[in-house]
């Protein structure tokens, strides 16, 4: 007999009912046992008890497709459901969800009381976790984002204004089987839109400096490529914290943890646990005012360590009382102002809005109990009209601090004229000997120099294995041992066929590069060192050294080393698709380019850099970063190659100088190509020429002027000035691309290729604006430069040497 339509409709709806769904309807409850499933499988909605907990069952939101239960969002924390008690959640008329217990008692409801004439008001789990009640038009009148218990989701933004009604703070577990909220909470401070605050009870626990303006926080990148920004954006004038990941990355959450502290933790499914990879405070010295008034967190010490302000001392090793002035302020002119860069700026600042710098110092040094100040311009990351941000510090200064990694900011602080005398005369004792140094350096470096020319380079095997640095110039790397496998020469001759013809790969100034498999292994590129180019020992230990120690998707890989004689061997993995260049520049390769494809090798690359940047202790400047050094493997993934030129910087070191300008004519920004003077910005300003000639096919050094501009930047800028910048897309990809990813990237470039270097964004605001097609672009200034200087040496050959202002340039032509 078949079955009555009726009834196959009525159990339809009852498989319905228990299979999850990602939303609740007044006529459709949730009960004990019952979950909701956000649609992408991510997070699920429904009743829990923590496992040790007595207290009763919750109602929140977790992980659905992670093993160990963790909780981002809890409704009823304070009022659990007593055991035994079948608890129910019911979207109702009025467009609220109440969870009540068998006894029909309320333990937690939305207070919206919105009632709509039409039926259909849901309540439905997003994929991002977060769970909105929808009236029937799509308007979400409710969400838990902006009801957060200890969790911060990507995506989900945390109000730094206090003056909101969504003002909100994050508030800790009690336990860790006790979602009830403790002391411990977390948001913006009162005092001031601009920063975060931790608390113990009404006690400040640990302080976020002063947002200045930054795009980009607090980056996170792991050697598996994924990537957190940690960043504040300014919508409609207000301040929010949020971060975000980029594609592919495991689950990640910010908590504040049950014990007080703020964590950023990813998925680990290889060992199915959360990592912590940020947490606050550090120890040592981290938690607030730890240092005493006048004090502050040394982070750039190995061990963090409380200090003393400049022109401040302490009376013996407990800091807990801080510090006192030296000399006392007099005020009016016998006062001057100290700088103190790369600070934490201290806390119980007065801001004062709609100030110039110059009016800021004024406020400052006009007003005799203004013990300090600090400026910051808040042009990238603040849209409101007054971008000016002065902070100005009355009386004591608590809970400074210096970053280890060359962020934070200047702070001005007052002492009296004879003591920034006296400090600055440790500099003019300091200054000659330094000179001195230097001078020394240079005379013994010419000296190596020509030495090397006349003796031949007697490096033996031995040298090689053990400690390769030993001559280094980087003493950072000194001492270092290099823990890969030393390659046997004649395993190197066997797997390339002698060195044949037939097994290279290409060649260069540097040398010629085979292709070779070494018994019982996979392939490899062998990298062979021309014996006469200015290649050096010094190179060669550099690259050695420097790319052991480098791990990172984006960058490629050592595998092994050699030498024999004369010969100098690098054995790196072999990658099938060679350089960026071969098919960029080959119209009869780069359909292979799509869109798609090209923007991966730009992020690539920018992830890369980044790297190279901000790595945990170094910051390694690349300095030839151009297309044929960018490698792609099988499913076209960018890597970076060839450091025989890169630069360490240690420490604080900001920006060098040197006297040999090496690198690609073009690539060059012109600081370095005129001045010589390098920095982080050097290879921003390269990244752009590259981003360029990704997006547009044209080659930067190409000989065919374009259009008759002098330079592809030249082109670039006229096009985008004018509004026609999809001319410069690439005609291969152009009718398949999206415009306004492409015509951002263009805007990047342009923003990376701009003359002052401090105009350049970091890689890391160039890393989170390519993730984040929403981040706003601030807008590029002409890059003047290489438009006024046509170009004056066309037809250069590779490697052609060219005084300048009596200083050598070594330039090889872009391939
Ligand atoms: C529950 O308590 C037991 C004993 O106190 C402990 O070993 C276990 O780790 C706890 N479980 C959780 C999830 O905290
Ligand atoms: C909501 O309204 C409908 C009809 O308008 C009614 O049938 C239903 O009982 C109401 N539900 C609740 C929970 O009040
Ligand atoms: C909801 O609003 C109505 C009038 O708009 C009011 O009578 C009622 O008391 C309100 N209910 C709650 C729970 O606030
Ligand atoms: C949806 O309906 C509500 C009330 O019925 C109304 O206030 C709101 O403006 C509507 N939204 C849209 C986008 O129509
Ligand atoms: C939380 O604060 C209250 C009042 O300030 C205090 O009585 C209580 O002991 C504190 N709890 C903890 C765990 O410190
Ligand atoms: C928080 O304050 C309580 C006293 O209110 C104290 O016992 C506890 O140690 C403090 N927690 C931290 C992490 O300092
Ligand atoms: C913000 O802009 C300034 C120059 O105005 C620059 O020095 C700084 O690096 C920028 N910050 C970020 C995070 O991009
Ligand atoms: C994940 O855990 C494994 C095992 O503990 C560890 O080796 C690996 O480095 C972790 N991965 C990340 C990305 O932290
Ligand atoms: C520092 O002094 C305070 C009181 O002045 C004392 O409680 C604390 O234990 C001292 N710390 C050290 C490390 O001596
Ligand atoms: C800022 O100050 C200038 C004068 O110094 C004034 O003209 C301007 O209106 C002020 N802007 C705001 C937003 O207050
Ligand atoms: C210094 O500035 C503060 C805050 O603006 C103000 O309260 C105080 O009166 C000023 N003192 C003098 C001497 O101007």
């Amino acid at each position: 007999m078949a079955p009555h339509p009726l009834r196959v409709f009525v159990l339809l709806s009852l498989i319905c009912l228990c299979k999850s769904d990602d939303r609740l309807t007044p006529a459709k409850p949730l009960s004990a046992g019952d979950k909701l499933v956000s649609d992408n499988g991510v997070f699920a909605l429904g009743f829990f008890s923590p496992t040790n907990s007595t207290a009763g069952s919750y109602v929140g939101i977790w992980y659905n497709d992670i093993p160990k239960h963790t909780y981002v969002w809890v409704a009823n924390r304070d009022k659990p459901i007593t055991n035994g008690s079948p608890g129910k959640l019911v979207v109702t008329n009025n467009s609220d969800l109440v969870l009540s217990d068998s006894k029909g008692l309320v333990l937690w409801t939305t207070m919206n009381n919105f009632t709509t004439g039409a039926t259909g008001t849901s309540a439905v789990l997003l994929d991002s976790g977060n769970l909105v009640i929808r009236l029937p038009n799509g308007t979400e009148i409710w969400q838990s984002f902006h009801y957060p218990t200890d969790t911060i989701l990507p995506g989900m933004q945390l109000p730094l204004s206090t003056d909101d009604d969504l003002y909100t703070r994050l508030v800790a577990w009690r336990g860790p089987d006790d979602p009830a909220t403790s002391n411990y909470s977390m948001g913006g401070d009162s005092s001031s839109d601009l920063q975060v605050v931790i608390w113990n009870g009404t006690r400040p626990y640990w302080r976020r400096a002063a947002w200045d303006g930054a795009l980009v926080t607090a980056l996170y990148q792991s050697s598996t490529g994924f990537i957190m920004t940690q960043t504040t954006v300014d919508i409609g004038g207000k301040f929010y914290l949020t971060f975000t990941v980029s594609d592919g990355s495991p689950s990640t959450r910010l908590i504040l943890h049950y014990t007080g502290m703020f964590q950023f933790l990813a998925w680990n499914s290889t060992s199915s646990s959360w990592n912590a990879f940020i947490e606050r405070p550090n120890p040592s010295c981290d938690r607030y005012a730890y240092c005493g008034p006048f004090g502050y967190c040394d982070a750039t010490e190995t061990v963090p360590k409380c200090s003393c302000l400049s022109g401040f001392e302490s009376d013996g090793v407990n800091f807990s009382r801080g510090c006192q002035r030296k000399e006392e302020l007099r005020c009016g002119s016998g006062d001057s102002f100290s700088t103190l860069s790369g600070m934490k700026t201290p806390d119980k600042f007065v801001y004062i809005r709609n100030r110039s710098f110059d009016q800021c110092e004024a406020e400052c040094r006009n007003n005799c109990s203004c013990t300090a100040y600090a400026f910051s311009n808040m042009k990238n990351g603040s849209t409101s009209s007054d971008q000016s941000r002065c902070l100005i510090w009355l009386g004591e200064l608590v809970d400074t601090g210096k970053f280890r990694d060359g962020s934070g900011e200047n702070l001005y602080l007052r002492l009296a004229s004879s003591t920034v005398d006296r400090e600055s005369n440790v500099l003019k004792i300091a200054l000659p000997v330094i000179a001195s140094i230097l001078i020394l350096t240079c005379i013994s470096l010419v000296w190596i120099c020509k030495s090397r020319g006349k003796r031949r380079i007697k490096e033996t095997k031995n040298k090689y294995t053990g400690q390769l640095s030993k001559k280094s110039k980087s003493n950072e790397l000194e001492n270092e041992t290099i823990e890969l496998p030393y390659i046997c020469f004649e395993d190197v001759v066997t797997a390339t066929d002698n060195f044949s013809d037939y097994n290279m790969l290409g060649k260069g100034g540097f040398g010629k590069v085979y292709k070779g498999r070494l018994e019982g292994g996979n392939e490899v590129a062998v990298k062979r060192l021309s014996k006469s180019s200015g290649q050096g020992a010094d190179e060669f230990r550099n690259e050695v050294v420097l790319i052991a120690k480098l791990q990172h998707r984006n960058l490629v890989r050592l595998l092994g080393y050699c030498t024999h004689e004369d010969e100098k061997l690098l054995l790196y993995e072999y990658l099938p698709n060679k350089s960026l260049d071969t098919f960029l520049f080959d119209a009869t390769r780069n359909g292979v380019l799509d869109w798609p494809t090209r923007f991966k090798v730009i992020k690539g690359i920018a992830r890369g850099l980044l790297y190279l940047h901000q790595d945990s202790r170094l910051t390694i400047i690349h300095r030839d970063l151009k297309a044929s050094n960018v490698l792609l493997d099988a499913e076209m993934n960018p890597k970076i190659s060839d450091f025989g030129m890169a630069r360490i910087f240690g420490g604080n070191e900001q920006q060098a100088n040197t006297i040999r300008v090496v690198g690609t004519y073009g690539y060059m920004s012109p600081e370095y190509a005129m001045e010589g003077s390098f920095s982080v910005k050097s290879d921003t300003y390269s990244f752009g020429v590259l981003l360029l000639e990704i997006v547009s096919g044209l080659k930067i050094s190409s000989s065919n002027l374009i259009m008759d501009f002098p330079s592809l930047i030249a082109y670039a800028w006229s096009l985008w000035k004018d509004g026609n910048a999809r001319e410069l897309v690439d005609s291969s990809i152009v009718e398949n691309c999206p415009l306004h990813g492409v015509l951002r990237c263009i805007q990047l470039g342009l923003l990376c290729v701009q003359d002052d270097p401090d105009a350049r964004p970091l890689m890391s605001s160039t890393v989170f604006m390519l993730e984040n097609e929403t981040a706003p672009l601030p807008t590029p200034k002409e890059p003047v430069y290489f438009r006024k200087r046509k170009y004056e040496i066309e037809d250069q050959r590779d490697n052609v040497e060219i005084s300048l202002n009596g200083m050598t340039m070594t330039m090889q032509e872009g391939r």
